[in-house]
């Protein structure tokens, strides 16, 4: 009889967000009547932008032609984006990283849970709390989290590195030697930045205790604020230890187009082993690429004008962070983040858990939120909203809130 990933076997329920779909799902069913404003997972819902719906347009028609069609993509994206890449979002932040460094994919998430693979099963992972589940699940898959303590919510071969007020949601260096950190600045779940300052000393940290630090900037474009670094390759030494994750979903809204990529520098080696080349075989050998045409779209999001667009989507969204901050704020909430992030960081009224408060907000309101306590231990107490709904759904579950 063949034998399965026993691992699978280990992870606690369903994921996430396909759990709260599943409990939004049974709600609307059992009251047709309420009109529900859905805050909770971090999904786009504006339109793609002009410049990008025209590259799209122009890539089909290029499709469609046999003299201009594209079949396989080059193993690491089309140079076309990967160079536009290089320079926009990293040279221009004077970050030394080149096209031949991008790897194009499709998708933050994907490349988030993949890239364990290159890593061998007995590495110690070291992840904030709370978390983007991700990081722990595909650990968890691979055999590289221990086993799970449901009194806790903690995995025993996990370093949790705990998120709160005290250290203002940035997570202070760990007490014991991981061997791969994972950082997601600006942050999933807590809305909170990190600045420069405090990023390179997480880097010196990894070079000087031979750690991989696994970076996850989905969320840089939502940086308002000065001395917050875009990448971690602002900061000194980073390419000999970090990897660095990029999505297009949050900024140029392409949640359902899919389009991302993953930075692994030539200069991130073990011994003499260089990472990228690793990753660069695991791609040729078990990825064809993102598409020809959503690469074209990519590619549209750097022109001038695609950028500006960009920013517009951006700036849409950081409108209803405000709107959600500031008037949670006035109702006496304590709120974090929706500064230099799209998500609103809340601590739960009166004491109710994190998955109480949720029941209460649904009921009571109709708005759809995420429990704190979904990404981790840390997490219990508090609440996350997301400024991706549209404005007048923002302004209108404020409206609902503030009734309660
Ligand atoms: C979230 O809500 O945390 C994100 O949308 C999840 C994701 O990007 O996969």
């Amino acid at each position: 009889m063949y034998k399965i990933n026993d691992n699978y076997q280990k992870l606690p329920g369903s994921y996430l967000f396909s759990t709260i779909a599943k409990k939004v799902a049974a709600y609307a069913e059992t009251n047709p009547d309420k009109k529900l404003i859905r805050l909770g997972i971090g999904d786009v819902t504006q339109p793609l932008t002009e410049p990008v719906i025209r590259a799209l347009h122009g890539a089909v028609d290029e499709m469609a032609d046999g003299a201009t069609f594209h079949g396989y993509a080059p193993d690491l994206g089309y140079s076309f984006l990967r160079e536009k890449i290089a320079k926009c979002d990293f040279e221009e932040r004077g970050c030394n990283i080149s096209a031949d460094e991008i790897f194009v994919s499709d998708g933050a998430k994907c490349d988030s849970g993949n890239i364990q693979e290159l890593f061998a099963a007995d590495n110690r992972i070291a992840v904030c709390d709370p978390v983007y589940p991700v990081y722990v699940d595909s650990n968890v898959m691979a055999g590289r989290a221990g086993s799970y303590d449901p009194a806790t919510g903690f995995w025993s071969n996990v370093i949790y590195m705990p998120c709160t007020e005290a250290n203002g949601f940035v997570a202070d260096l760990p007490a014991e030697r991981p061997d791969l950190i994972y950082l997601c600045f600006p942050n999933n779940p807590t809305g909170a930045a990190i600045t420069k300052d405090r990023l390179q000393t997480w880097v010196d940290y990894a070079n000087q205790n031979g750690c991989v630090i696994i970076y996850d900037a989905a969320y840089e474009a939502y940086i308002s604020e000065p001395d917050i670094p875009h990448s971690i390759y602002e900061c000194e030494g980073a390419e000999a230890c970090a990897i660095e994750i990029r999505s297009f979903s949050k900024n140029a809204g392409f949640t359902g187009v899919r389009l991302g990529y993953t930075v692994v520098p030539k200069a991130l080696k073990c011994g003499d082993v260089s990472l990228r080349d690793m990753w660069a075989r695991r791609h040729g050998t078990k990825y064809n690429g993102a598409p020809y045409i959503v690469q074209k779209a990519g590619e549209a999001c750097y022109s001038e004008e695609g950028r500006a667009s960009v920013r517009g989507l951006v700036n849409y969204y950081m409108e209803n962070a405000r709107t959600i901050y500031e008037g949670l704020k006035g109702m006496g909430y304590t709120v974090y983040g929706g500064v230099n992030s799209p998500y609103i960081w809340l601590k739960t009224i009166d004491g109710m858990s994190s998955w109480d408060f949720f029941d209460y907000l649904l009921e009571r309101a109709g708005v759809v939120g995420t429990p704190g306590s979904g990404f981790g231990p840390a997490g219990e107490g508090y609440f996350r909203l997301t400024a991706f709904g549209t404005k007048d759904n923002s302004k209108a579950a404020l409206e609902r809130i503030a009734r309660i």
